[in-house]
């Protein structure tokens, strides 16, 4: 066999999906793993892309995406408080891309980035691939806020960048002023990036301070955004970064490398889902939440308050049982997919996720009900 790639040969399969597929395999399960609006996209959006294809928007489009959308990008960031340009933006294939040019156009190998434990996977697969490493910061002892002692101690010579995602993938909890005032006391001047990972930013519930507002922070920020979550667009792959000029003239040759552009149609349509208002969606959303919440409430068990997202991260470790091992017997004993808190660098806890309808939602906390009351 010819040798690979090193850097890749740690790489596992998204333990999100094999789960999922674990429970395809079982006829009727519930399925509460993936963090997918259960929503279709809405209308306007979908015949935008339709009049886009229709005029022959069919071309290669700029390698940073058409000046249309970065104008409504920086336009639509600057209405909240952080001030771009169009040339600050690049469209991206998703946040998923927008991630990885970030994070590949910055580390070089040996280099870290410090992931708040839990998080999201595909920030240690990045960094892998990058030859870095990740250096996790467990929040689960410290009510998933970030403690600025600790935060310090994760620092090193090395440190290339910190990722900042609130509301956050698994737990749903959002990082308060405290947390973001101890981020920013930590980074502030010195020669480490925060990027702040904003895919759920819209689906918050509560008040969600937020980093990349800060401007004092700019010329360390790159923001990921998406499309995905706050509009049902997670097929679409289309998203989002915003980064100091400097930094632009980097990640613009390595996303033109990877993908040339966007799709131009596609591009299109983005354009209408930021003047899109996604409040009805999180309203659904939030009622689901206060629902599956009062139901694990009434069974005993805790979880971090999900302020926003579509999940609650819920604490198994009195049941004395990993929590592969605990998702695996839930889905072939009980018929209910969620997601192992270790795929999230959290052992003893399991992700629900609550972006599907009301009455599979209600089968699925009745099952869990069942099924831990064996235990
Ligand atoms: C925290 C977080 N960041 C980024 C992404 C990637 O989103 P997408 O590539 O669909 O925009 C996800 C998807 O689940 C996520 O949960």
């Amino acid at each position: 066999m010819i040798p690979l790639n090193s850097n890749l040969s740690t790489l596992k399969r998204s333990q999100i999906r094999v789960y999922t597929n674990l429970a395809r395999e079982v006829d009727d399960c519930v399925m509460l793993t993936i963090g997918e609006p259960d929503f279709d996209t809405p209308e306007a959006i979908k015949a935008a892309a339709m009049a886009a294809l229709t005029a022959n928007q069919t071309h290669y489009a700029p390698n940073q995406g058409t000046l249309a959308l970065r104008r409504a990008v920086a336009e639509f960031e600057t209405g909240r408080g952080h001030a771009v340009g169009a040339e600050q933006v690049l469209i991206t294939i998703g946040a998923c891309h927008a991630l990885f040019t970030a994070l590949l156009g910055i580390l070089n190998p040996g280099e870290e980035i410090i992931v708040p434990t839990p998080g999201f996977g595909l920030y240690e697969t990045i960094a892998t691939i990058a030859g870095a490493r990740t250096v996790p910061l467990d929040i689960s002892k410290t009510g998933f806020q970030i403690d600025a002692g600790a935060l310090k101690a994760a620092i090193t010579d090395k440190t290339k960048a910190i990722i900042v995602n609130s509301p956050c993938n698994p737990t749903g909890a959002v990082f308060s002023a405290e947390s973001l005032k101890n981020i920013k006391e930590a980074v502030l001047g010195r020669p480490i990036f925060v990027i702040c990972d904003n895919v759920y930013n819209q689906l918050s519930y509560a008040d969600c301070p937020d980093l990349s507002l800060d401007a004092e922070l700019a010329d360390q920020l790159i923001l990921c955004q998406s499309f995905s979550k706050p509009y049902a667009m997670t097929g679409w792959r289309v998203g989002y970064l915003t980064c100091p000029d400097y930094v632009m003239d980097r990640l613009l040759l390595l996303s033109a490398a990877e993908i040339t552009a966007v799709p131009t149609f596609l591009q299109e349509a983005a354009i209408t889902a930021l003047r899109t208002d996604p409040a009805p969606m999180r309203e659904a959303y939030r009622k689901r939440r206060d629902y599956v919440c009062a139901r694990l409430r009434a069974m005993g068990l805790t979880f971090p308050e999900p302020e926003g997202a579509f999940y609650v991260f819920v604490d198994i470790s009195r049941f004395g049982i990993p929590s592969g091992e605990f998702c695996t017997r839930l889905i072939r004993e009980a018929k209910v997919a969620c997601v192992p808190g270790a795929c999230f660098g959290a052992e003893g806890y399991i992700r629900i996720s609550y972006c599907t309808g009301d009455q599979e939602l209600e089968k699925g906390m009745d099952r869990l009900e069942e099924f831990i009351g064996k235990l």
